[in-house]
């Protein structure tokens, strides 16, 4: 992977559907920008647009600017917009793609392309059958956005669907989360430190906690949302990703292939769910950085009565030689206190306390903390001597912070993604297998659904929560992680 970071991938054309879009303004066309800046695109090919909407070319190269000036994470230049820009062009189509085929075909210019599916899954049999039709499939690879399907026999179809047009070397599932920097340094602070890998399993570590904690609420996607809920929109995806990267065992190489190889047998040796093991949620009216945020049920488009969770904890199983009866607390939620991200392995307590019988009691265990966004970084908590004249034991953070040690801005994930895909590097893609496993994985769940409890928006979720805990408790929220030695830690 390391290597890619600078090369210019081979002449083709990159083909968006859903070019007007939310994903495409946000983060497709802001990412294309910045590798043009870094001069990381194909040295030939264009970038052509296709969505419903009517314009012609102009129309979208100004929609492409305003997306830019808005997002790009290095801001807008207006010389080196023009340089980009002459690579946009665009191609309205119908709403049932009926000759979209024909137009599109005309309109490409190289005899390879990457197609970019930015659009909602309920297009994509239409859109890859049309592709098919018009020959287009030759010659081009697909990327595709989440979710992959609704449960395990969706995904099945979904993936039989594609092979019917691309064979899976062809296609790459994004999942965004494997793009982020802080993602990708699990795997060399794990595998290119003997110190940590050491430690890693069941042996030292007691438990593990995931958390994917969200301060904003659903904004404009209540409807999509509503079909979708925390479950299959971070869970399936994203939480089991960092689960399967967090447990997987060192790859034979690191090619792609053998990388994903040990992801999935982490997803395979899952326990399913139980579904008495899992918590659902749903934020209602509350106050977030103490401005009002509505309840979910309030929402466009949400029902007065939904059952949709906005929030998920769970417990899980992960029945493998090195993690068994380690148990991995998973949650996520939106409209939470905070926004973080984060891994916390907590590590089996000492065998013998050296000041057993005295006054001085014995803290806390040692605690690994990965942050994975936002103060990106990873940090040990370890216990020291309090300086002074009798032995008071306190918890210190080591540390180390993205920010302090590179001084610089990680690139975002899209970035590193479209330009991986150019370059036909699968690594931080997800496989077909993968999905279907972490889809297995949840079955027992998406079967028999938990009920619903609510919580205030602003808050840390559900008290239902605690009650999976076998022992300790939740990561605290509220609070800013470790600032240093705190009692409050113990
Ligand atoms: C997306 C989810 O995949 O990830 C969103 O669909 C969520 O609901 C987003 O807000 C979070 O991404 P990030 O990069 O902000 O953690």
């Amino acid at each position: 992977m390391a290597e890619n970071q600078l090369r210019v991938p081979a002449d083709q054309d990159l083909l968006v559907f859903g070019a007007t879009g939310d994903l495409a303004r946000r983060k497709l066309l802001p990412a294309l920008y910045e590798l043009s800046l870094q001069g990381l695109l194909p040295r030939k090919g264009e970038i052509l647009g296709t969505a419903t909407k009517e314009q012609g070319d102009h129309g979208f190269r100004e929609f492409a600017r305003q997306a830019v000036q808005e997002f790009a994470r290095s801001g807008f230049r207006e010389r080196e917009f023009a340089e980009f820009a002459k690579r946009l062009r665009y191609v309205t189509t119908t709403h049932d793609q009926s000759g979209t085929g024909e137009k599109l075909s005309k309109a490409l210019q190289l005899p390879h392309r990457l197609v970019y599916l930015a659009v909602p899954p309920s297009a994509f049999t239409t859109i890859l059958e049309e592709l098919r039709r018009a020959n287009l499939a030759r010659g081009s690879s697909l990327i595709i956005e989440k979710p992959f399907g609704h449960d395990l026999k969706s995904a099945i179809a979904l993936n039989q669907a594609l092979h019917r047009v691309l064979p899976e070397e062809r296609i790459y599932r994004i999942d965004h989360y494997l793009g982020k920097e802080t993602v990708q340094n699990l795997l060399v602070f794990r595998f290119g430190n003997t110190l940590i890998e050491r430690i890693w399993n069941r042996d030292v570590v007691d438990r593990v906690q995931l958390t994917v904690a969200e301060d904003i609420g659903i904004e404009t996607r209540g409807r999509l949302y509503e079909e979708t809920g925390a479950l299959r929109d971070i869970v399936q995806n994203h939480m089991l990703q960092l689960l399967a990267l967090t447990c997987m065992s060192p790859p034979s190489s690191f090619d792609p292939e053998a990388l994903r190889d040990e992801k999935v047998k982490v997803l395979h040796s899952i326990r399913p769910v139980d579904p008495s093991e899992v918590v659902r949620g749903q934020y209602t009216r509350g106050s977030v950085h103490g401005e009002l945020m509505p309840g979910y049920r309030e929402m466009e488009g949400v029902s007065q009565d939904s059952t949709t969770e906005t929030y998920v904890a769970m417990r899980v199983s992960v029945d493998s030689w090195e993690w068994a009866g380690v148990p991995f607390y998973l949650r996520c939620g939106k409209a939470l206190c905070t926004r973080r991200t984060e891994i916390v392995l907590y590590c089996r307590d000492v065998p013998v306390h050296l000041f057993r019988g005295t006054d001085i009691g014995h803290l806390t265990a040692n605690r690994v903390t990965i942050r994975i966004q936002p103060d990106e970084g990873i940090s040990f908590s370890v216990l020291a001597k309090e300086p002074g004249p009798t032995v008071i034991e306190q918890p210190v953070r080591l540390d180390f912070s993205y920010g302090q040690s590179f001084k610089t801005q990680p690139a975002e994930a899209y970035e590193r993604l479209l330009h991986d895909a150019f370059l036909g590097d699968h690594t931080l893609f997800i496989r077909q297998d993968e999905t279907e496993a972490a889809w297995t994985a949840l079955e027992p769940v998406l079967e028999h659904m938990p009920r619903v409890n609510f919580y205030p928006a602003g808050s840390e979720g559900p008290e239902a929560a605690n009650s999976l805990l076998l022992s300790g408790s939740w990561h605290d929220l509220s609070h800013h992680i470790e600032t240093g030695p705190r009692l409050s830690d113990v």
